[in-house]
C-alpha cells in the first residue's frame, strides 16, 4: 500500500461519511418521473488509481441512473467509427445555456454547440445509429461501456428509459429541428429510443470510476491495454468534459475542483484525474444547473486534499 493511497482511502472515507450527514442536498430531478423516486439521502464516492486499487466511499456500491454521463461514452463510440467527420454535425464549444435548451441551434444550422448538451449527444446518437436496427446500436453501447468497466452486469434501467420515453417532448422537439437542416437523418423515434436507453443506463459510482480508467490513462483501457482511443483523443475528450461536461455549471465545476468531469441529472459525475485516478460520485440532489451539488463539493473536498488540480 502506498502513502498515497492510504491518503486517498482515508479522504473518500471521510467525505462520504461527512456528505451522508449534510442537509443541504439540492433537489432530485423530477421531470423524468421515474428519477423523482429517488432518496435524496443517498452518497457514493469512489476512486481508482493508477495501480487499479479501489477506494469506495458510502453507497458506492449502488446502481444509479448515469443520464448524460453516458454521453462520454457514446462521444467515445461515435468518434471510433466515425473519427473527425463527427465534428460536422456537432462543435466543440461551451453553450454557456441550459443542457436541453433549444435557442443556439437555429442561428447555428441545427448544430449543436457540442456532444453532451441534449441536442449534441442526440446528433452523436444518431451517428452511432446510422446503417444500424436500434437494438443493434444500443447493444453496441451497452457492449462498450460493460467492457470499459470490466463488468458484465451492467444494464439498461427500462423504468427510467420508458419514464423519459413517455415524457420526453423536449428532445423530441430538439431531433425534429436537427431533422429538419439535416444533422439527425434516422427517423426520430429511432434515435430517441437509443438516446434515451443509453441515458437509463445504471451504474454504481465503483463501476463509473472503473470505465472512465482509460480517460485517466491516456486512452488505454488499463487492465487489458488495449488502445480504446487514441492518447490525443484522450485529451480531447477530457478537454471537452471540461468546457462543456456541466453545461452552464462548467466554469464554476471547473474553478472548484479543476479537473475534467460530466455529469448526469440522476446525481452522478464522473471526474478524471490525467494519469492518476478515475473518479465517481454520487448524491441525487441537483443545484439549479442540473448537475450533482453534494456531488460537486465532495469531488472539490478530494481534489483539494489530494492536490489533484489539473492546473
Ligand atoms: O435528455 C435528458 O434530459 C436526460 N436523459 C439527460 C440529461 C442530463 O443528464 C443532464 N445532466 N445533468
Amino acid at each position: 500500500m502506498s502513502a498515497e493511497f492510504d491518503r486517498l482511502s482515508a479522504a473518500v472515507r471521510e467525505i462520504a461519511e461527512e456528505m451522508k450527514a449534510r442537509p443541504d442536498r439540492g433537489s432530485v430531478a423530477d421531470y423524468i418521473p421515474e428519477l423523482a423516486h429517488v432518496d435524496p439521502g443517498r452518497f457514493g464516492l469512489c476512486a481508482v488509481d493508477a495501480e487499479g486499487r479501489v477506494a469506495a466511499g458510502g453507497d458506492a456500491d449502488a446502481p444509479f441512473s448515469i443520464q448524460s454521463i453516458s454521453k462520454v461514452f457514446t462521444l467515445t463510440l461515435a468518434l471510433g467509427m466515425a473519427g473527425d467527420r463527427l465534428w460536422r454535425r456537432v462543435g466543440r464549444e461551451p453553450s454557456g445555456s441550459a443542457f436541453n435548451s433549444i435557442v443556439q441551434l437555429e442561428h447555428e444550422r441545427g448544430v449543436p454547440r457540442n456532444p453532451f448538451i441534449n441536442a449534441g449527444a442526440i446528433a452523436v446518437t444518431d451517428l452511432i445509429l446510422s446503417g444500424h436496427q436500434p437494438r443493434e446500436a444500443l447493444g453496441e453501447i451497452l457492449r462498450f461501456v460493460r467492457f470499459l468497466a470490466d463488468d458484465e452486469t451492467i444494464r439498461i434501467d427500462e423504468a427510467v428509459a420508458a419514464s423519459e420515453q413517455r415524457t420526453g417532448f423536449r428532445n423530441a422537439a430538439l431531433a425534429n429541428y436537427m431533422r429538419s437542416f439535416g444533422v439527425v437523418t434516422n427517423p426520430i423515434e429511432f434515435t430517441l429510443g437509443v438516446y434515451f436507453h443509453h441515458c437509463a443506463i445504471a451504474m454504481s459510482c465503483r463501476q463509473l470510476a472503473m470505465a472512465g480508467r482509460f480517460l485517466a490513462h491516456g486512452g488505454r483501457h488499463p487492465a487489458t491495454g488495449h488502445a480504446v482511443v487514441s492518447p490525443q483523443r484522450a485529451r480531447r475528450i477530457n478537454a471537452l468534459m471540461l468546457t462543456c461536461g456541466h453545461y452552464d455549471g462548467s466554469g464554476e465545476f471547473a474553478f472548484r475542483v479543476g479537473l475534467p468531469g460530466k455529469s448526469g441529472v440522476g446525481g452522478g459525475v464522473l471526474a478524471i484525474v490525467p494519469g492518476r485516478a478515475s473518479l465517481a460520485v454520487w448524491s441525487p440532489g441537483l443545484d439549479p444547473s442540473g448537475n450533482s451539488h453534494l456531488g460537486r463539493e465532495a469531488l472539490e473536498m478530494l481534489s483539494r486534499r489530494m492536490g489533484w488540480s489539473i492546473f
